[in-house]
């Protein structure tokens, strides 16, 4: 069983050389997206996991951290069928390859942790990280990209490492999963709010929110401010930049204050009731929302 898993891993490890996943460009070390919250901190030695990485910090909204090794990973450092540099710190349970950035992690309360599988596990520069940061009282939420394996085995190991962390279960990803899983992934570690506010305006107002994905979707794009465009003298309505999930019904009557996604990106917000054979699907309503008149508004969710 062992050996045909290890053989599938060569198998897989081939196809991904020949397929170009070859040293990684130079990467850009700045933020994404900062709340202050989380962070997305990662290893990548060839720049798979520095993709999804990427992603993940830019749909969760977390700042994105790279662990920089001191002495960088070489093709040859990397070369697994030899007895290379990265083989040897794996067998080598002493082994703590140094860090050569400072990582601040006091402002984070979520950490989305990510790195490459190496014979089965973390690479031991994750044990590093580990060693010289204070990761109690943070939720720890690893990610990892691999020829096959998966990511369980991984996080056996960094709990057996330091049972006083709280590390979540995490996920495998390929180097093209889809953003659907990306934001799945996400989603699954966020609570879901029941409330967003809209200042349309100058004055705020509460929407109370479905439990849906398109809701905890659109959560994480938040704050946005958008202008809205007129239509019929009874909505207000916005393409998104990027498409939402949706799960649409035809709701035969729009009520005053109702919040909708048209389609896949197009957010309405009604002021007016009426009876409808379109569908949507719905992410909120405003109570007390006025009538917004006949021009396009400008808006801040947050
Ligand atoms: C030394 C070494 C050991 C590896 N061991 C495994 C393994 O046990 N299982 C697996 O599925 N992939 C293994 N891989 C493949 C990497 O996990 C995979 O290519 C990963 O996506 C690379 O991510 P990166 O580009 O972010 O470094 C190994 C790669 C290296 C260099």
């Amino acid at each position: 069983m062992r050996k045909r898993t290890i053989i599938g891993l060569f198998i897989l490890l081939s196809i991904c050389m020949i397929t170009g996943c070859t040293k990684k460009e130079e990467p850009e070390k700045k933020n994404i997206i900062t709340n202050g919250n989380s962070a997305v901190i990662y290893f990548s030695a060839t720049g798979i996991t520095e993709k999804i990485a990427q992603r993940i910090a830019e749909y969760s909204k977390s700042d994105l951290i790279e662990i920089i090794p001191k002495e960088e990973y070489t093709k040859q450092d990397l070369d697994y069928n030899k007895d290379c540099r990265a083989n040897k710190e794996q067998s080598d349970s002493e082994a703590r390859p140094e860090i050569k950035n400072q990582i601040d992690i006091s402002t984070y309360n979520t950490i989305y942790l990510g790195y490459p599988i190496w014979w089965g596990t973390n690479p031991k520069i994750i044990l590093t990280l580990l060693d010289t940061y204070d990761f109690t009282n943070k939720t720890i939420i690893p990610f990892c990209t691999s020829g096959s394996t998966d990511i369980s085995g991984s996080v056996i190991d960094l709990r057996n490492y330091n049972t006083n962390l709280t590390i979540k279960d995490g996920k495998r990803f390929s180097a093209n999963d889809s953003d659907e899983k990306i934001q799945t992934f996400i989603n699954q570690y966020n609570e879901v709010k029941n409330e967003m506010k809209v200042v349309i305006q100058n004055e705020e107002y509460r929407i109370e929110l479905e439990d849906n994905d398109t809701v905890k979707q659109l959560l994480n794009i938040i704050p946005l401010e958008l202008q809205m465009n007129e239509l019929n003298g009874n909505e207000k309505y916005v393409y998104l930049k990027n498409p939402l999930p949706t799960n649409s019904k035809v709701p035969e009557r729009i009520e005053k204050g109702d919040v909708m996604l048209f389609g896949d990106n197009c957010l309405v917000i009604f002021y007016k009731s009426f009876e409808t054979e379109y569908s949507y699907t719905k992410i909120g309503h405003i109570d007390n929302l006025p009538d917004l008149g006949k021009d396009s508004i400008t808006i801040e969710l947050k």
